[in-house]
């Protein structure tokens, strides 16, 4: 199998991403770290081992990152998505256990160590802080990294934090720019792609009807997120992002997209966080990203459920 770490800000769609990643033999997944983001870090910490529970994955241990971005600001939220806690609209339990430890960088640099170089993907569901802080902490565990997958940026379908920016970039747009300009090979999944894989009621009512209780859990969150973003977006369904990065990993011939150059604007008077997406190659600026466009979408739910139904 492929090794895997996911850092990430549970939320419910990236708790449907450790999920996916959790219910495929293809990947190992070698450790979780969190970072604030959708809600602060105890939050996505918690959520993080109550997801864990839910897989009954005592064996995968979760390490504490950044609680603040790079740079001091009035921190952002998507609280107003997810509800207070992140997990709204589950039912889970309080987490069984503590964190393994509060040093996620100390974790990452492990891990890469050991192991062999350009063997460990990054699969980066929430702001890049912790990713940016290894580049310029950890440097040579940094450039051992096979690559990063990111749910993050935005071009032909524009913001949802702001009309330019996505939440991820615009949480942290400094940790983005230093990991994009830091050479390594990098796959963005961006609102492009996930604004297509709509919750439609009959895809939530296939995870109710899969008979376990991660079904249940996961038709109970996206039923929740669904809210807020069906009021914004006026769809047949709310879209669904970080599942779409483990999905990427799993079945790269369900998207399409092409090599280009993406960078992060971290000033603007509009358009701070923005992602300036060179997709029709207007400059001569050397492609730095592998920047999803489109889906399948009734690939990816088939795969999403087929795989949530292997689990408790
Ligand atoms: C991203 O922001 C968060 O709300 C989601 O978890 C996802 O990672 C989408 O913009
Ligand atoms: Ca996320």
């Amino acid at each position: 199998p492929r090794t895997i770490v996911i850092d990430t800000d549970p939320g419910q769609d990236d708790a449907v991403a450790i999920l996916l990643a959790l219910a495929s033999p293809e990947l190992d997944v070698a450790g979780i770290t969190t970072v604030a983001g959708n809600v602060p870090l105890p939050h996505t910490t918690a959520n993080a081992i109550r997801i864990l529970d839910l897989a009954e994955r005592a064996d995968i241990a979760v390490h504490v990152g950044a609680d603040r971005p790079l740079v001091a600001r009035a921190p952002v939220t998507g609280a107003h998505v997810h509800g207070p806690t992140g997990l709204d609209g589950s039912d889970l339990p309080a987490p069984s256990r503590a964190p393994a430890s509060t040093d996620a960088l100390g974790f990452l640099a492990r891990t890469l160590r050991e192991r062999d170089p350009g063997s460990v993907t990054l699969v980066v569901l929430g702001p890049m802080t912790n990713s940016a802080n290894l580049f310029t902490r950890a440097p040579d565990a940094f450039s051992r990294i096979r690559d990063i997958v990111w749910m993050g940026g935005a071009c032909f379908e524009g913001g949802n934090i702001t009309p330019s920016a996505e939440f991820n970039v615009y949480v942290d747009p400094e940790a983005a720019d230093i990991v994009l300009r830091a050479g390594i090979p990098l796959t963005m999944v961006p609102l492009d792609v996930t604004h297509q894989c709509l919750t439609t009621p009959a895809r939530l009512r296939r995870f109710a009807e899969l008979g376990n209780r991660a079904g249940q859990v996961v038709a109970g969150m996206l039923g929740f997120s669904e809210r807020f973003d069906l009021a914004k977006y006026g769809g047949s369904g709310a879209p669904l992002h970080d599942p779409c990065t483990i999905a990427w990993l799993l079945r790269p011939d369900l998207f399409t997209g092409r090599e280009c150059h993406v960078g992060i604007e971290c000033a603007g008077t509009f358009t701070r966080g923005a992602t300036c997406v060179d997709y029709w190659h207007v400059t001569d600026r050397p492609p730095n990203v592998f920047y999803l466009r489109n889906a399948d979408t009734d690939g990816f739910y088939d795969l999403l459920a087929e795989r949530i139904a292997r689990l408790p």
